[in-house]
């Protein structure tokens, strides 16, 4: 991996992990090793994004992604707004981009949403100046979950290049697969998916992944296991209708992990389905990582919230001293005065990056060209 260029992150919007660049996605990482430190401490709190609004804009259920983006959002000093759209006005009709738009009429800078259909952010993110954080769309993409799982197993293992992951389940509707092996792949890790046939997509090879249908070869090698939800609401039912078959042939079970590398890690994104995916003794067990992966999803959505706002300014403060660099020279060509360096900026980001210097690479004084 080439890791010579000072990363910075200059993107608008977080949409998935297949577009990042492994810069990009060690940035966030390491972004969020920081802000790690930050929740540890008794006061939890930073300015960084002090003055800025988020919206979390969730048209499908969430636990996990809503709760920890309000808490990551509330840490860096933001203002949030939580919009469930059973009670707002998409159930009388209103359509993604006419709510998206009328969000951002309110001054919010960043919309955070999930949606059931794939392709919902990356359309929002086209039609709003406001950045888009995606929380999950349809079968896409999910990618801070991956950035979290990536996080955790960072920490734990001390590196991502050269690691083996399996991933195991509904590989075929589920987003953090998708998110997980793009992510993964990229920070040199082998990853190998291991499903029923019917749960895995006929292309999956293309993304540089092992296939596997037998679960004890898929966790032979493994240093991580991480374990998928059946997700019965996107039809896994009807692709394999016999949960307590499934359990009994993909099910993760202690008897399972015993022939597996002793210290393997055992992941999952939630919500479990104790009893389908995994046993309860395996969800509550020593090698169990999955509270943990819920904490880091805290310190991970902080570094991305930051990550994003902060391009923004940097964005904002460029077109601002480029419109203020257009001098114009009287017909005369007597004193064609310099640009004014009275440029208007949110002070937060950039103070805060300022205080944890070297945390983004990104020249935060915005002397950027
Ligand atoms: N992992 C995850 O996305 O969980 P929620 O659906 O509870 O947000």
């Amino acid at each position: 991996m080439n890791m010579t260029r000072n990363p910075s992150w200059e993107r608008k919007d977080l949409l998935g992990l297949k577009e990042l660049s492994a810069e990009e996605i060690t940035l966030i990482l390491s972004t969020a090793e920081s802000f790690k430190e930050v929740i540890g401490r008794p006061i939890k709190k930073v300015p960084a994004l002090r003055g800025k609004t988020i919206v979390n804009l969730f048209y499908e259920p969430s636990t996990r992604t809503r709760i920890s983006f309000e808490i990551a959002a509330k840490r860096l000093s933001a203002d949030v707004i939580n919009i469930a759209t059973e009670t707002s006005s998409v159930r009388k009709g209103e359509t993604l981009i006419d709510t998206g738009r009328n969000i951002e009429a309110l001054k919010v800078d960043m919309i955070v949403m999930r949606h059931s259909y794939s392709g919902a952010a990356v359309m929002l993110a086209r039609h709003v100046g406001a950045s888009v954080v995606n929380a999950g769309d349809g079968w896409h993409e999910h990618p801070t979950q991956a950035l979290l799982d990536i996080f955790t197993l960072k920490e734990k293992l001390g590196h991502i290049e050269g690691i083996r992951v399996a991933i195991v389940g509904d590989i075929a509707h589920s987003r953090v697969a998708r998110s997980n092996i793009w992510g993964l792949t990229k920070l040199g890790a082998r990853v190998t998916v291991c499903a029923p046939p019917m749960l895995i997509p006929p292309c999956i090879g293309e993304m540089g992944v092992s296939v596997t249908h037998d679960i004890q070869e898929a966790l032979a090698e493994a240093d991580a296991v991480n374990v998928l939800r059946m997700q019965f609401e996107r039809d896994s039912g009807d692709a394999f209708p016999q949960q307590l078959e499934y359990f009994k042939n993909f099910g993760i079970t202690e008897e399972r992990l015993k022939k597996a590398k002793k210290n393997i890690i055992v992941m999952h994104p939630g919500p479990i389905n104790r009893g389908i995916e995994m046993s309860s003794e395996v969800a509550d067990g020593a090698n169990s990582v999955i509270l943990e992966q819920v904490t880091n999803g805290i310190a991970v959505r902080m570094a991305v919230l930051f990550l994003v706002a902060q391009a923004n300014e940097n964005r904002k403060t460029r077109r601002a001293r480029s419109a203020k660099t257009e001098v114009h020279v009287p017909p005369d060509g007597s004193s064609a005065s310099g640009p004014s360096v009275g440029v208007s900026e949110s002070q937060s980001v950039r103070d805060y990056a300022k205080r944890v210097s070297g945390l983004t690479g990104e020249p935060v004084s915005g002397q950027t060209s």
